[in-house]
């Protein structure tokens, strides 16, 4: 007996607290007794006091979008913004080493190096460009085919350049298709392989190489760089594909299914293989490792980084996405980060394979026949899948 009491009791009492608080609602609902609109003006700021937040990524980002919001910034002066924000000093040239993050970062020395060496230059988002192609999109492309590789790896860029990514006029439509390298330092241990490479971008004229490290962190830092390569150089582009030198990609299922876009659709087009619900790997063996003292929170939906597919348009608004998002070590959640900047979320086309398909199918020429990528793929196999692919008696159900 004694349950259901206490029961009504508490339902009484919620009753009670909800009339109450419809009074009040009503009495104060903005109408003074004309029934003219009373508008109430804060005295003070009444938003939440800023608290630092404790991994350093997401502090970096408080701080950027402070200074991006034109409301926020017009009223923190600097004598007033707490002492975690008023961080000018080493703003004054971003490329220095900013060593404050030896001390910001409470585990900074117990990190692996790559993560020391992305901290110290997390600030910095221009290195100048070694080789460019600034003619490339004299003519602007249906299709961009962007691909990202490291200096020696001559084979994969030239089986690419032998099958999906012939330039020129595919199914006719013009398609481009650029190489992005950064530097193949000798801190990593690479041979000098710079003449090799001065060779064959005269022989080829597709490789665009900018002055940084070459390194997995530093891939943010290309993607970066390559968005503002598309607004320099190829802002006519429709279609841009991004992705990876070990990957085959069927350009003609791509130029196919491009070409059956409506309009609205091909505006905001981004379609890949995409990552839900996913958040960092706190597993310090695992490569995608990203410890607490750098980022907390979940991850915005992704496309995994071996290849995904937008117009022209999303380019720029990334471009301009990319600007007011702190960079984070990892490519493509950072990508999926500056769409979620400007709304929006970037869509699963089951076409995009950048887990492999059934090792059964492998061997099958019509496998690939409605697939638009998959990984990994090496450069024999690349030319093989190719001529299969194009060849006229291929006859698939
Ligand atoms: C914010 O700044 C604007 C422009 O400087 C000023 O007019 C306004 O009174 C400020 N608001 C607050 C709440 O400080
Ligand atoms: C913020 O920086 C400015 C300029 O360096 C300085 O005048 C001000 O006192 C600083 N404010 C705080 C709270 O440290
Ligand atoms: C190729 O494109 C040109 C110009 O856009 C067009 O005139 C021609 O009909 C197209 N050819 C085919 C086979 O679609
Ligand atoms: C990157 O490569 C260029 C040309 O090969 C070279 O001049 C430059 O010193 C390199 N930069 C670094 C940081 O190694
Ligand atoms: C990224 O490149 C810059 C410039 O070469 C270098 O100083 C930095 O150490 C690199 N970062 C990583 C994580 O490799
Ligand atoms: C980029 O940002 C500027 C300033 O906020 C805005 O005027 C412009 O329309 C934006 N461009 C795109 C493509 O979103
Ligand atoms: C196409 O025909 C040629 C010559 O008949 C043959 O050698 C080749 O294997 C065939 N290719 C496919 C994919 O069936």
């Amino acid at each position: 007996m004694a349950l259901p009491r206490r029961r009504l009791k508490v339902v009484v009492t919620v009753m009670m607290i909800n009339l109450f608080i419809f009074i009040l609602i009503s009495r104060n609902s903005g109408h003074d007794k004309n029934g003219h609109h009373k508008v109430r003006v804060p005295s003070k700021p009444f938003w939440t006091k800023l608290v630092p937040n404790s991994a350093y990524w997401n502090r970096e980002q408080q701080i950027l979008d402070i200074q991006n919001n034109p409301i926020l910034a017009a009223n923190y002066s600097s004598a007033d913004l707490p002492d975690w924000l008023n961080d000018t000093s080493f703003r004054s040239d971003p490329c220095q080493p900013n060593f404050r993050v030896t001390t910001q970062v409470k585990d900074y020395n117990s990190l692996p190096a790559r993560f020391k060496d992305f901290l110290l230059y997390m600030q910095c988002r221009s290195y100048p460009i070694l080789i460019d192609q600034p003619e490339i999109c004299k003519e602007s492309p249906f299709l961009l085919l962007a691909v990202k590789s490291l200096a020696p790896h001559f084979d994969r860029r030239q089986a690419i350049r032998e099958s999906w990514g012939q330039a020129g006029l595919i199914a006719n439509h013009t398609v481009v298709t650029i190489f992005l390298l950064g530097n193949a330092t000798a801190v990593d241990y690479h041979p000098d392989l710079s003449e090799m490479l001065h060779y064959e971008s005269m022989r080829h004229k597709d490789i665009i190489q900018w002055d940084f490290r070459d390194s997995f962190f530093n891939l943010t830092v290309k993607e970066v760089l390559f968005l503002e390569w598309i607004q320099n150089r190829c802002s006519g582009a429709r279609f841009i594909f991004k992705g990876d030198d070990d990957v085959f990609v069927n350009t003609y299922r791509i130029l196919d299914y491009l070409k059956g876009l409506s309009e609205p659709k091909a505006r905001d087009l981004f379609v890949g293989d995409v990552i839900t619900n996913a958040g960092p790997h706190r597993d310090k063996k695992v490569k995608y490792f990203i410890p607490e003292s750098m980022y907390v929170g979940a991850y915005p939906p992704y496309a995994g980084g071996g290849g995904y597919l937008y117009s022209g348009d999303i380019a720029a608004r990334l471009h301009n996405a990319s600007e007011r998002v702190a960079l984070f070590p990892i490519d493509d959640v950072y990508t999926g980060m500056c769409l979620r900047r400007f709304g929006m979320a970037p869509e699963k086309h089951k076409g995009f394979r950048t887990f492999n398909i059934e090792e059964k199918y492998r061997s099958n020429p019509c496998a690939y026949k409605s697939l638009m990528l998959v990984h990994p793929r090496t450069p024999q196999e690349m030319i093989q899948i190719w001529a299969w692919l194009s060849s006229p008696n291929l006859s698939c159900q």
